[in-house]
């Protein structure tokens, strides 16, 4: 790299009519993201001087956005004057009066530019000494897209939009793809050159290198192979695309990480998502946000983290969860809903038809089946019985429950909070436990049982229970 001074300029002032969304499209997400969250980190990983974005449609959304996800740059409203243009007028002249160097100008709707690619766009322009420099591609259909206009020696001419081009424009399949370099000092000169008199009404940042090199300034076009690099999201097909295409990339990142991926196709890996060497991840499974999967934990199938941590080891089956930690080498599902705040401590187990909430789980402690556990702290090698609820809420107030280490429940216990139940404690089948269980104690809770000798042949005569009733009592009497 040179020391070229920089500054970067990103778009993101449009409305994207047609994602047809109350969303503004730059706020439209791919893997985690909004697409403009992408673009903001190829531009913060280039190091400028100034990073400049400028907003109009839902600008205060779009402008929360900026401030959360690059605090230094500089947030520029564009006024009512349509068009890429105008954009990036407006941004320029936001930048100190006495900026030198290159202006990069980014789509915030051309979310997988890598940093490399913007690079070598910086490195040609300033080593050719350029007044412009763009990026094109070939696309295959370039519906829709700015055409590279070159003349018989294939020297560059100008861009024309798809909507002014003649006929034979239209044939061209090198598009341009909204990604530029300027020397500053060339782009202040054309932007008040550019004009609305075009099909659209609306002024062009495309005709700026026409304009550069009318006064001199040298152009060059860096023709990138890979189409994905530029591909710019204007419906929710081309958004549903490019998902599909960056999901591709960050799974066989893994892949080459050492992350065994079964089924790339039904995986989806946000692009914040840590996943160590030797984890192992079977099909159907989305890990979102801030997920973090450690060493050789096996997660899937039919799984949703998000923003959970999963430790060593682990393994978590057909399981959703956000906001939960998962201990090394504990088990989590099948079938196990892992509500916020639950942390499953190392060798754990939250089996199967299993809610938590706000729980934490100690170490060695099992909830194996068809339970409950809220705003509960368990302590160590304790078990919880099949079919145990925690009676968390009385209508108006949530209370927590405690229970010890080495605690023994039975089957298909209430535990109604606030309430305690010691170190080492058992409790029997069908217990309510509506009082604290002291360390040691074995608490039962139950209606002694009664049985009605002959009950069902006098009430329910003639029934098949009746009948195997009299075949029992013939047999055995
Ligand atoms: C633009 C280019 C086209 C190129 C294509 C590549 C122009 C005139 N055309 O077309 O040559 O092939 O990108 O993807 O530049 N924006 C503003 N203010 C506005 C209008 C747009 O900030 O007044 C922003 C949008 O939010 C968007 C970006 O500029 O992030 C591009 O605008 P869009 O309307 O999508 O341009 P395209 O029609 O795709
Ligand atoms: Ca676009």
């Amino acid at each position: 790299m040179t020391d070229q001074r920089i500054a970067v300029v990103v778009l993101a002032a449009g409305q994207g009519t047609r994602m047809k969304s109350a969303t503004p499209k730059v706020l439209h997400r791919l893997a985690g993201l909004p697409l403009l969250a992408h673009v903001l980190r190829t531009a913060a990983a280039l190091e400028p001087e100034h990073i400049a974005v400028v907003v109009r449609h839902e600008r205060d959304r779009v402008a929360a956005e900026v401030v959360e996800r690059a605090p230094d740059a500089l947030v520029v409203d564009q006024d009512d004057v349509p068009g890429t243009g105008r954009a990036v007028e407006v941004a320029v002249q936001a930048l100190p009066t006495d900026f030198e160097g290159a202006v990069v100008v980014l789509s915030g709707d051309v979310p997988l530019l890598d940093v490399d690619s913007l690079r070598a766009l910086v490195g040609s322009h300033t080593s050719g000494g350029n007044g412009a420099t763009f990026v094109s591609a070939i696309a295959p259909d370039p519906t829709g897209l700015g055409r590279v206009v070159r003349d018989a020696d294939g020297s560059f001419v100008g861009v024309v939009e798809h909507k002014d081009a003649t006929p034979d424009q239209l044939s061209i399949t090198e598009t341009n793809a909204g990604i530029y370099a300027f020397d500053v000092t060339h782009l202040r000169a054309v932007l008040p050159l550019l004009t609305t008199a075009n099909a659209q009404g609306e002024k062009y940042i495309t005709d700026a290198p026409a304009l550069i090199g009318a006064r001199g300034g040298r152009i060059d076009v860096v023709t990138l192979t890979d189409p994905w690099l530029v591909a710019g999201i204007n419906d929710r097909a081309q958004l549903a695309d490019a998902a599909r295409e960056l999901n591709a990339r960050i799974v066989r990142r893994h892949q080459v990480a050492g992350v065994t991926v079964q089924d790339p196709a039904t995986t989806w890996i946000d692009a914040d998502v840590t996943i160590e060497p030797d984890a192992e991840i079977l099909p159907n499974t989305q890990l979102v946000g801030a997920t973090a999967i450690a060493a050789g934990a096996v997660v899937g199938p039919d799984t949703t983290l998000r923003d959970t941590e999963v430790g060593a080891g682990a393994h978590v089956s057909r399981t959703d969860a956000t906001l939960a930690v998962v201990g090394d080498g504990a088990t989590v599902g099948p079938f196990a809903y892992l509500r916020p705040g639950t942390i499953l401590g190392e060798r754990g187990k939250i089996g199967t038809f299993v809610e938590t909430k706000n729980a934490e789980i100690g170490r060695g402690s099992k909830v194996p089946h068809l339970s409950y556990i809220g705003d509960t702290v368990v302590g160590e090698d304790s078990n919880i019985g099949a079919n145990t609820i925690t009676a968390n809420y009385d209508g108006v107030a949530k209370h927590r429950t405690e229970v010890g280490s080495n605690v023994r429940t039975g089957s298909h216990n209430v535990f109604v909070a606030p309430v305690r139940i010691g170190d080492g404690a058992y409790t029997g089948a069908g217990t309510t436990v509506r009082k604290d269980v002291p360390a040691g104690s074995l608490a039962i809770s139950y209606a002694p049982q009664r049985n009605t000798d002959g009950w069902v042949e006098e009430h329910r005569p003639g029934t098949p229970a009746a009948e195997a009733a009299r075949r029992a009592h013939g047999e055995h009497i």
